[in-house]
């Protein structure tokens, strides 16, 4: 369904979300880490930013998002910030700051929103996280969560492969997202499982359900910004669309200014002062 210019200018928040879903209209959701891409997106007319804690990966060359720190995360989430106007931003709370207790998550989540300005936090889990969730929530803190494949635990997965495939861990997944949204998360990330099992939570859901390797039955999707735009180039899982090949891109324009310098044809007269 379309919408006019006005409402397409006004600032995305939680609440625009669930109209969006109550209209059929599809939530496009991108990461970003950084002030310059998180205004470009923006502008670009993008719902959701997420501050993912995947920097870890395509930030900061790590294998995991594990080493991902508060601080590195409130750095980034403040940059992204400070570059959008439209666009809701979530950020990940990172590995390590909500799994322990209820308390520390809290604090955790508070000084995301207070130092990055930020609007949502997102996290990883279902039932074994439901304290720490409720207490964030209580708070007045909007919180998304994300189900399936959680990065945060690819050490007891011990794989990146589809998850919630068998039926008992498919039913575990219906039974946490059902649970999120009665203790009031305002959307849920489903990441690489089937489908069908996305699909079905997303009708069986009222708040939004944004899909990455979930197919088309999601409420919306959302993609690695630098996967997308073909930066980081070593990642292609059949769940991944390129739209551009910015790694190309940047490698012929670095090759040409090469060239330029070494053969004294940059600057030029007009290029200085
Ligand atoms: O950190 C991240 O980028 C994410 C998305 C993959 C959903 O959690």
């Amino acid at each position: 369904m379309s919408t006019n210019t006005t409402d397409n200018q006004r600032k995305v928040t939680t609440l625009r979300l669930t109209e969006m879903k109550r209209r059929n209209e599809k939530i496009a959701m991108l990461t970003a880490y950084d002030y310059s891409m998180a205004r470009l997106i923006d502008e670009a007319g993008i719902d959701v930013i997420l501050v993912g804690d995947s920097a870890s990966n395509v930030m900061a060359g790590n294998v995991t998002t594990l080493p991902m720190t508060l601080d590195q995360m409130i750095y980034h989430a403040t940059s992204v910030v400070k570059g959008v106007n439209r666009a809701l931003v979530v950020v990940d709370l990172p590995f390590g700051t909500y799994q322990g207790n209820s308390k520390e998550a809290l604090a955790s989540a508070i000084r995301i929103m207070k130092e990055s300005n930020a609007e949502a936090v997102k996290m990883e889990g279902g039932a074994e996280i439901r304290e720490s969730i409720e207490r964030i929530l209580c708070a007045g803190i909007p919180v998304m969560g994300h189900l399936g494949l959680t990065p945060q635990s690819i050490n007891k997965f011990g794989t990146y492969a589809v998850r919630a495939k068998e039926e008992a861990e498919a039913e575990r997944l219906i039974s946490d997202a059902k649970m999120l949204e009665e203790i009031g998360c305002f959307a849920i990330v489903l990441e690489k499982i089937p489908a069908a099992l996305a699909a079905r939570v997303a009708s069986e859901l009222t708040i939004p359900v944004i899909g990455i390797g979930a197919g088309n039955g999601c409420d919306g999707q959302v993609l690695v910004m630098h996967d997308m735009l073909g930066i980081n180039k070593g990642f292609s899982p059949k769940f991944l669309r390129r739209y551009a090949d910015l790694a190309t891109v940047i490698d012929s324009a670095v090759k040409g200014y090469i060239n330029d310098v070494k053969d004294g044809d940059f600057p030029n007269a007009s290029e200085q002062y």
